[in-house]
């Protein structure tokens, strides 16, 4: 099949590394072509240039690559109704409408849908101006937990016991225009990430993953888009997939269903596990980054054949997934001063001698080449080293190996992904 990939981050890089493994294995022979892309995913797909938020040239570089299967990985392009343009072509897309997409673009809009459809979230207040703002804040108390309504690549969210820095926050997203604030309850309890993909009426979870989205080891400092993940989640309940199928996934679906805006591609469910039952989080319209390097790392079943079921509508005549039972890893090595800034242009070397480690993979994000060919780092999340194990602490023993073989300097990473689990020290409350 010729598949084009929308995309520039390791996730991409980890969607395109699966549909090699296709080939690679003889079930399939795709045709692989990605835009922008990036260092790492044009050693496996032919690179194109290409604006990701338009809806018109994605579809012109599709017609004109014959692609059969176009996956837009990013928020942005899906809220800017790139998948409506490709689809409007007649090309099956993996990934929703710029209306489905808004579970992702608009906090509030997502809390609306899920109170519509009785799906068990954190209690909030939408505020647009700072009076509102102040009441929330004490109406709920610490920790204040502050969101700006719309995209904000992860960094739009602020968790604090500070008053002040979550009234300076919540005051900042108001300040831009039409800016609007949702204030909640804070959430107790671990994190899971649950991806469901769906083709607007059946939805098929894949396996639960946690994320590391704080920048320093213990959860420390700001958010960052995620600095690491791993699956299994031995200590979830084992009746977790299917409760948040059946309790958040498919209510959802419907809900989007029945509005007339059909949701397909992956709801990617941010669940907190609280001592009061299952929350969700935040709905995104897309894959996680980091999670789907370590989720689709274990994933079995050939990943062509689930997108292009979700893309065709045909997700009920899908046969079960299959999964490989190793447990697998992602760190992400930042560049200096990540999330704050990223220096960019540094030499990154040790990627081959990462990759000869057994098990261990690495999947670019933001890489670059200078004039000669050399990789340097251009973004704030450079590479994820993504290892499978015999288990969690020998898939994470590799991951930190392959880790210790990149150089770029003044790079960082936590040195914490998977360690509480393997010690089976996640409770949930
Ligand atoms: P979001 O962008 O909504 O996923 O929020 C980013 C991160 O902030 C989440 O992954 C959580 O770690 C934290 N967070 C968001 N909402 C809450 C909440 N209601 N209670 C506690 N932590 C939260
Ligand atoms: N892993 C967090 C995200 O993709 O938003």
């Amino acid at each position: 099949m010729k598949i084009l990939v929308i995309g520039t981050g390791a996730r991409e890089h980890a969607i395109i590394h699966s549909l090699h493994r296709e080939t690679a294995a003889g079930t399939a022979a795709h045709e692989l072509h990605a835009a922008p892309g990036n260092p790492g995913i044009a050693a496996l797909a032919t690179l194109h240039t290409v604006d990701p938020l338009d809806g018109a040239a994605v579809t012109a570089l599709a017609e004109q690559v014959g692609a059969e299967l176009v996956v837009v990985g990013p928020e942005a392009p899906l809220v800017a109704g790139v998948a409506d343009s490709v689809r409007a072509a007649g090309i099956p897309v993996f990934g929703p409408s710029g209306e489905a997409a808004r579970l992702e673009g608009s906090k509030s809009f997502a809390k609306e849908v899920m109170a519509a459809a009785g799906v068990p979230t954190a209690m909030a207040h939408v505020c647009t101006d700072v009076d509102e703002l102040e009441a929330a804040l004490d109406a709920f108390g610490a920790p204040y937990v502050v969101k700006d309504d719309g995209l904000a690549a992860g960094k739009g969210v602020v968790v604090t016991d500070d008053r002040a820095q979550a009234l300076a926050h919540g005051a900042a997203c108001l300040a831009h225009e039409g800016g609007r604030v949702v204030v909640e309850e804070y959430l107790d309890g671990p994190e899971v990430s649950l991806f469901c993909v769906c083709d607007g009426a059946t939805v098929v979870p894949l396996v639960p993953a946690q994320d590391f989205k704080r920048v320093g080891d213990g959860d420390a400092g700001p958010n960052t888009g995620g600095m690491g993940a791993y699956t299994p989640l031995d200590w979830a309940p084992s009746g977790l997939v299917q409760e948040v199928v059946s309790r958040i996934a498919q209510p959802t679906v419907d809900e989007m269903a029945r509005r007339g805006t059909p949701f397909s591609g992956v709801l990617y469910v941010g669940l907190a596990l609280t001592s009061r039952g299952t929350r969700v989080v935040e709905f995104n319209a897309r894959f996680g980054d980091p999670e789907t390097q370590s989720v689709l790392a274990r994933l079995a079943t050939p990943l062509s054949e689930v997108m292009l079921a979700a893309a065709r509508g045909g997700l009920a005549g899908l046969e079960p997934l299959r999964w490989r039972s190793e447990a697998s890893v992602t760190v992400v090595v930042a560049s200096e001063g990540y999330p704050a800034s990223a220096r960019s242009g540094d030499p990154v070397t040790g990627v081959e001698d990462a990759e000869a480690l057994p098990g261990v993979h690495v999947l670019h994000a933001g890489t670059g080449l200078t004039e000669t060919g050399e990789l340097v780092s251009a973004g704030g999340r450079v590479l994820s080293v993504v290892a499978l194990g015999s288990d969690l602490a020998d898939a994470r023993r590799r991951a930190y190996e392959g880790v210790a073989r990149i150089e770029l300097k003044g790079s960082h990473h936590r040195t914490d992904i998977a360690r509480a689990a393997e010690r089976g020290e996640v409770s949930v409350p």
